[in-house]
């Protein structure tokens, strides 16, 4: 299968094929941010119609680092998912489904919980920087640190082979294949499939500071964001703090403003012959930063306006949540019958 230029895929990962079944989702902890949208869902737009897809807005994972915060949580799974309407996503394309109302997930969370030690569980990089992030230190939530099996029951429940996601949630991907392989050595059959990431060009998106762009840490740009909005997180965005006049030269790698025109500027070439004479030195940060606001807008705006639409009807987001739940909550169980089987538990 052709696949648009500006996607890249690399280990464990691999190109769309015919056949392929798509999983993956968002925490509803926060409204989704342009780094999502150049890291994973600007894909799963590419891949609608291309291949069988399902988007979960993981409730339950949001609840393990926020179960203070529920009420938070849930007022999100409806934001998402006018996120996502907003972003392109069609509901008769693409399978829209709220975590919480699979049951089926939860109980293969509980089985796979048996095959994975704890310290595999510590050992994963993307859950022990999240812990050094929140300050966990010793308070760990238990549930926290099981997450990534809850990731796995998530992908297997579906049995996705191809899930897109940012550069972070390899590990994820890594240890549901583990998990995938020691339920297949248990039924002596191949009854789930292993899955590949679908990475694309710019997996990982900085925030406006230059750290990880995060919903809470409130450092990106926020899909539908208002035009006023673009222009002061643009002009607050790090650049080099060695260039300190236009004449100065300026260092491109780390600057946030070339990070986010490689992303979203579709004129690579003039992305170059900027970051040359910004290294030369003689091209502002100001004149930089209005040519990203011009970009972001452009990828905004329509967005913007379909978001608006698709607010004035939640009625219609509720209806396309409960749908989608409905089918996934239908082949999740199924999956569901198969692993017990495996765990020789039947009824
Ligand atoms: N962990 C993902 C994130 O934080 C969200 C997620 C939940 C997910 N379940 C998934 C991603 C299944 C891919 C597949 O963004």
């Amino acid at each position: 299968m052709s696949f648009p230029a500006g996607f890249a895929v690399s280990a464990p990962a691999g190109a769309p094929m015919p056949g392929d079944t798509v999983l993956t989702g968002d925490r509803p902890t926060g409204v989704l941010h342009v780094g999502h949208y150049a890291g994973s869902l600007r894909t799963r737009v590419a891949l609608q119609g291309r291949c069988a897809q399902t988007l979960l807005i993981a409730d339950l994972q949001a609840l393990t680092d926020m179960s203070d915060r529920a009420a938070h949580v849930a007022a999100y799974v409806e934001e998402v998912a006018l996120d996502y309407l907003a972003a392109g996503i069609d509901p008769s394309l693409t399978t829209i489904a709220v975590q919480s109302r699979l049951p089926a997930l939860a109980e293969l969370t509980v089985l796979y919980l048996n095959l994975v030690t704890v310290a595999r569980l510590e050992r994963n990089p993307t859950v022990k920087a999240e812990i050094e992030l929140r300050g966990f230190a010793r308070d760990i939530p238990a549930g926290f640190l099981c997450y990534p099996v809850s990731q796995a029951a998530d992908i297997t429940g579906f049995r996705a082979t191809l899930v897109p996601v940012g550069e972070d949630q390899l590990p994820m991907v890594e240890q549901t294949n583990e998990i995938v392989r020691r339920v297949n050595r248990l039924a002596e059959a191949t009854i789930l499939p292993e899955c590949r990431a679908l990475l694309s060009s710019t997996p990982r998106l900085p925030g406006i500071d230059g750290r990880k762009a995060s919903k809470s840490l409130g450092n990106a740009i926020p899909l539908s964001t208002t035009r006023d909005d673009i222009r002061r997180l643009v002009h607050a965005m790090y650049t080099d703090p060695g260039h300190v006049r236009a004449a100065d030269p300026g260092r491109v790698e780390g600057n946030v403003v070339f990070a986010h025109l490689d992303a979203f500027d579709a004129d690579a070439g003039a992305v170059e012959k900027l970051k040359a004479h910004y290294r030369r030195g003689g091209l502002g940060d100001v004149a930089l930063k209005r040519r990203l606001v011009d970009v972001l807008e452009h990828v905004i705006a329509p967005m913007r306006a379909r978001r608006a639409e698709f607010a004035c009807d939640r009625a219609y987001v509720r209806e396309v949540l409960r749908e989608g739940s409905a089918r996934a909550d239908e082949v999740t169980r199924a999956v569901l019958r198969s692993v017990r089987q495996a765990f020789a538990l039947g009824g």
